[in-house]
């Protein structure tokens, strides 16, 4: 026979219970030898409860060790005062076990399963070969029903606003998204290849040629690209898409969905953060010019400022020298910074270098008067640059940075994206220093009106900034011989805290400004013809105005969970490299599969 099934949950039970008769299922969490008494915590999905096992009685419990899998039979009863453990929902009570079953023997466990500060210290590598194991943490089961909860909560808004959850294959032909494909080789014809979706881009527009109007899925999506913190090579997408729209309504739809998801999930879980608020807007100029970054976090202000007119005929000679050469002397203000020794201040130009910076000048606008510092209005300023400029230099500089006493204001001179780059990532420094990107705050924005292509200077071509799909704005199209990085997209991305959430785009939906964006992208006409003929073709067939655009729902779990590891949040998350050291996978394969899909290692 098997097992005795469980009557309560574990984490269930409470001093009312006391008396009752009850069966439990689980796992020894602790097995704690006290001198002959022996007390075991025993765990499963709902919480934690204690065991006591009379050794008079038990005779072979070094059987149970952690995390043996167990039945257990026992009388609910009170502790006695001073053995209550506040600390533990079932803290009140213990099970006094009558019998018990050992469903399945645990071997020493590799890491201990634990939510404590001991995990940090496990390699992480080792965790993802025993995930089973790892998954075993409240913690990870917390974030995987928090996953769970966001989908199922998608899913309701999309039902209920007659979207059509659709399915859309696998095995397909390249879609680019900007990274390299998986390839999946073709054993009835050698030499083919099936590649896997970087999205359901194509089908979904296809969908719309088809009339289906409303599309979603839950969409796991390919992509063969350098691994960072927040990219996994497979992940999933809640990819939708719209006929008959604008902009404003995917907007609308789209942000409406991520409100009601979002502040859903934190009802109930209960979760330590803010309801989300109405999306802020920012074009992608405006971004890039005040927080140097498409993805800007906005739970902080510190937006940069720009001193070239102030400086351009300065007797600083970096700064003058820059502004010549046409580079923009731009700056962030660190509240609070006035404080930092000279070699704090380093640290901080060391960190702008890592990025790229020539250099990082900086000025101390003091709290109070200094024999060092020089009176600027009602200000006191401190810097070994101070003295190359005239008080009415310092003064605009005040002016332009906006500056408060106990500020260091950081400056940067740079070409305007090396200059971005940096100082985007120093305000995120700064900000982090400061405490001011509160993981309470969900702060999400719009970024529209991207531009259509930009200039890979590698390659000498235009790149699509999102896809080849997406439409240029009506007005801007005249610019597509003459000067395409002029031509803005109807193109909008979802960003929360600094980090990317969603992308999307009105598309094109005729073959003649397909074709021609296609060619823009140094695409021939033999090659749509190749790669695109099938979209070019349904296009031709009545296409509706069309768009859409996809969460993506991995980074939506982080940012509820606070984590900034995409790792944390996938049930069977592969390792930096792509592998999956718990599979052994990628692994090679039996001589006979290479033989019968027509393949050989050339070395
Ligand atoms: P895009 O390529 O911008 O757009 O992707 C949309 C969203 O998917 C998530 N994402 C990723 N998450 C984890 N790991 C990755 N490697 C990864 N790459 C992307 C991000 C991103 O914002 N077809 C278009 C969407 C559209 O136009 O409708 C697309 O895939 O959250
Ligand atoms: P230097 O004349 O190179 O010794 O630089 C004088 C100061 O200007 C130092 O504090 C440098 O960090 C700073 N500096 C140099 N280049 C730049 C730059 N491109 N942007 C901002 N500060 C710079």
């Amino acid at each position: 026979m098997g097992f005795l099934q469980r009557t309560h949950a574990c984490g269930a039970l409470r001093a009312e219970h006391a008396g009752q008769q009850v069966a439990l299922n689980g796992w020894a969490h602790k097995v704690r030898d006290l001198g002959g008494l022996c007390f075991v915590d025993m765990r499963d999905r709902t919480g934690l409860v204690q065991l006591f096992l009379d050794p008079a009685q038990f005779k072979n419990l070094a059987e149970i060790r952690n995390e043996t899998c167990l039945s257990v039979t026992g009388e609910v009863r009170v502790r006695a005062e001073g053995t209550k453990n506040p600390k533990m929902p079932t803290g009140d009570i213990e099970l006094l076990v009558t019998g018990y079953t050992v469903l399945g023997p645990s071997k020493p466990i590799p890491f201990p399963i634990s939510d404590e500060e001991q995990m940090q210290s496990v390699n992480e590598e080792l965790r993802i070969k025993h995930r089973y194991l790892d998954l075993r943490r409240p913690s990870m089961y917390q974030k995987l029903a928090i996953r769970a909860a966001v989908i199922r909560r998608m899913r309701s808004f999309l039902d209920s606003r007659s979207f059509i959850e659709t399915e859309t294959p696998l095995f397909t032909k390249s879609t680019p998204e900007g990274a390299r494909d998986y390839l999946v080789a073709y054993r009835l014809e050698p030499g083919k290849w099936y590649a896997l979706p970087q999205s359901p881009q194509q089908y979904k527009q296809l969908l719309m040629v088809a009339g289906i109007e409303r599309y979603y899925q839950i969409a796991k999506c390919f992509r063969d690209e350098s691994q960072r913190a927040d990219r996994q090579p497979e992940f999933t997408q809640l990819d939708l898409e719209m006929s008959f729209v604008t902009q404003e309504d995917v907007l609308e739809v789209a942000e409406g969905l991520l409100r009601e998801v979002i502040n859903g999930t934190i009802d109930e879980f209960g979760l330590d953060k803010a309801h989300v608020e109405p999306f802020v807007r920012l074009t992608y100029d405006e971004s890039m010019m005040l927080y140097g970054c498409d993805k800007p976090d906005l739970r902080f202000g510190l937006k940069l400022f720009d001193i070239t007119p102030a400086v351009a005929n300065s007797g600083f000679g970096v700064f003058k020298a820059a502004a010549e050469s046409g580079a923009l002397i731009r700056g962030v203000r660190y509240p609070g910074g006035s404080g930092l020794s000279r070699k704090e201040v380093g640290v901080l130009e060391d960190f702008s270098k890592e990025f790229g910076a020539k250099g990082m000048a900086s000025i101390a606008v003091l709290t109070e008067a200094d024999p060092e510092a020089r009176q600027i209005g009602d200000k006191y300023v401190k810097s070994s640059i101070a003295k190359f400029f005239s008080d009415e230099e310092l003064a605009q500089i005040l002016h332009l940075s906006e500056a408060e006493p106990g500020d260091l204001l950081c400056f940067i001179a740079d070409e305007y994206t090396a200059g971005n780059n940096v100082l985007y990532r120093l305000r995120n420094e700064i900000g982090d220093r400061c405490g001011l990107r509160d993981p309470k705050v969900l702060n999400f924005c719009w970024i529209v009106d991207f531009p259509l292509v930009e200039w890979n200077a590698t390659d000498a071509r235009w790149d699509a900034v999102h896809h080849p799909f997406t439409g240029p704005k009506e007005e801007d199209l005249l610019y597509i011989d003459s000067d395409p990085a002029r031509i803005r997209a109807d193109c909008y991305d979802v960003v929360c805290n600094g980090l990317e959430m969603a992308s999307g785009s009105i598309r094109i939906h005729r073959p003649d400004i397909q074709a021609k964006v296609f060619q823009l992208l140094g695409i021939d006409e033999k090659t749509q013809r190749e790669r695109f003929g099938h979209i070019l073709d349904a296009f031709s067939f009545g296409a509706p105005p069309h768009g859409g655009i996809a969460p993506g729902i991995d980074r939506l779990i982080m940012t509820l969970t606070d984590t900034d590891n995409i790792r944390e949040v996938i049930a069977f998350p592969k390792t930096g490299g792509g592998y999956d050291p718990m599979m052994d996978a990628p692994s090679t394969v039996d001589p006979q599969q290479w033989a019968e899909l027509g393949l050989r290692l050339s070395q």
